[in-house]
């Protein structure tokens, strides 16, 4: 496995690798602290990929002043460990400054990648800003690293509807496969962030897939309005005093945008916080 902190070295390995075969390159986009989550979408890579390229950065411009950019757990060693074990080929682990070799700061006028509507939906409306700095993030990994096939887990709807939105709009030469949210036995999705809840918020941060599963329980035994389901998912995380609600909503999966009825599926996505740490979750309803 190499590890490569530059840019430039990096764009070199994976010359060499399109060089050394015709097999497609797959990339795993991370910000470490890596889980069975990420793990899962490592494996994907390595079933349809030839050469397979795991980044990880912690991206500083997706996180805004007083979210958890200095406490987001780094552990590097593990993480490279891991890797090699699910036998990677290439790591991409530059520094924020080899990314933003200008700086960060808001007053530095430097391009971005803005996918409107999409990024001012369910988490975009609390997070403004994140969405583009996320898209503009991985549109540079994309011209970095060139991949053919690019993996992204379903636990991040909203970022995988921009990315989804950017790669078709700008033209991409890649596909993007998304990968099913891995969750622990009782049901909660991994998150690095699951690492800050002590064990009673544990409990509370269940609610989240409860009030999604409850919901999937109530659409697979009737055709209930969005509303319907929104309002089930709403009643059950505020009856959660651990849980403080962001948003409850039933969306179209593509356009984020809230729907009528699920007659046609819908995606189910919510978002509390439990303590100080802000989890998200979500749920693919089929088309009956
Ligand atoms: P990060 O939160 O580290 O997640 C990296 C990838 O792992 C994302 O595609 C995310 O959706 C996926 N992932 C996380 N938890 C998962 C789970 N329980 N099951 C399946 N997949 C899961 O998402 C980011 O990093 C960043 O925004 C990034 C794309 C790297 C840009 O900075």
């Amino acid at each position: 496995m190499q590890i490569l902190k530059t840019i430039a070295d990096m764009r070199q390995a994976t010359t060499a690798a399109r060089l050394a075969s015709n097999a497609p390159i797959g990339l795993v986009p991370t910000m470490g602290a890596l889980h069975e989550g990420h793990l899962s979408l490592v494996r994907a890579a390595s079933q349809q990929c030839g050469t397979v390229v795991v980044s990880i950065f912690v991206n500083p411009t997706q996180f805004a002043p007083g979210e958890d950019l200095d406490r987001y757990p780094r552990t590097l060693e593990a993480d490279l460990a891991l890797l090699e074990q699910e036998g990677v080929d290439l790591v991409f682990v530059p520094s924020a400054r080899e990314m933003y070799p200008n700086g960060i700061a808001a007053t530095i006028v430097s391009t971005h990648v803005e996918v409107p509507e999409i990024s001012d939906r369910l988490d975009g409306l609390s997070r403004p800003g994140h969405f583009r700095a996320v898209a503009t993030v991985v549109a540079k990994l994309f011209h970095i690293v060139g991949p053919d096939l690019a993996f992204f887990g379903a636990k991040d709807a909203v970022q995988v509807a921009v990315l989804r939105a950017m790669v078709r709009d700008l033209d991409f030469p890649l596909r993007i496969v998304v990968c099913p949210t891995v969750r622990d036995a009782d049901g909660l999705a991994l998150s690095s962030r699951n690492s800050f809840l002590t064990p009673q918020e544990r409990t509370h941060a269940l609610t989240l897939s409860r009030a999604l599963e409850t919901a999937r329980l109530i659409a697979s035994h009737g055709s209930p309005t969005a509303e319907a389901l929104r309002e089930a998912m709403l009643s059950l995380l505020h009856g959660d005093l651990g849980v403080r609600v962001d948003y409850a909503e039933v969306v179209h999966p593509d356009t984020l945008e809230p729907l009528a009825h699920i007659r046609d599926g819908a995606l189910l996505a919510v978002a509390a916080w439990v303590g100080e740490t802000r989890l998200i979750d979500n749920l693919l309803l089929s088309p009956p």
